[in-house]
């Protein structure tokens, strides 16, 4: 049998792009997973991790404004009985940091954990199940998801997202 594909890679010309994936993301991800799915943010400030997780949020039927967790380290959310929480690790000078704040609670739990700057907490975040980066690339982004456990895999056989158009030459 072959193997499950294991990466995927889109070009994201606009912001709308970057919420379509996290929509996409939404749809793929299952409801009930425990420990937490985790799913790593990579990319440099600016390339859109916040909008991603705000796309998935939106596929989720929340209407709540949502706020980067750049300050408060994480903005837990609760949709129709599904944990999402939106790390972001930008501002650790050493990932001790992580350990300092409990924040490793938050993984064994059921649930979806979105982390922007993840190298940040190395090494103490739990085993990768997504490995999305983001690049700025012109006026755009270029997204690369890579699964990363096997569950990640699985899921990842669930995506399905509009063929978007390639970059500019
Ligand atoms: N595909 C895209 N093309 C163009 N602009 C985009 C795209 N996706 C997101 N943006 C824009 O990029 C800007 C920065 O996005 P965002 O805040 O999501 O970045 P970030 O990666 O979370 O940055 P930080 O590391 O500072 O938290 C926003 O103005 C957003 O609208
Ligand atoms: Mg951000």
């Amino acid at each position: 049998m072959p193997e499950p594909r294991a990466d995927y890679e889109c070009w994201l010309p606009d912001e709308a792009a970057t919420l379509a994936l996290g929509a996409a993301l939404a749809e793929a991800l299952p409801r009930e997973v425990k420990p937490a799915a985790l799913i790593e943010l990579e990319g440099d400030l600016g390339a859109g991790k916040t909008t991603l997780v705000r796309g998935l949020l939106r596929k989720l039927g929340s209407e709540e404004a949502v706020k980067s967790p750049t300050y408060t380290l994480v903005e837990p959310h609760v949709i129709s009985g599904l944990n999402l929480y939106h790390f972001d690790f930008y501002r650790f000078s050493q990932p001790e940091e992580f350990l300092d704040a409990g924040l490793d609670e938050y993984f064994a739990q059921a649930g979806w954990c979105l982390v922007e700057w993840p190298a940040r907490a190395r090494p103490y975040l739990p085993a990768c199940d997504w490995r999305i980066e983001l690049a700025i690339a012109g006026s755009g982004r270029r997204a690369h998801l890579e699964a990363t456990s096997e569950r990640g895999r699985a899921w990842l056989t669930r995506l399905s997202i509009a063929a978007t158009s390639s970059p500019p030459a």
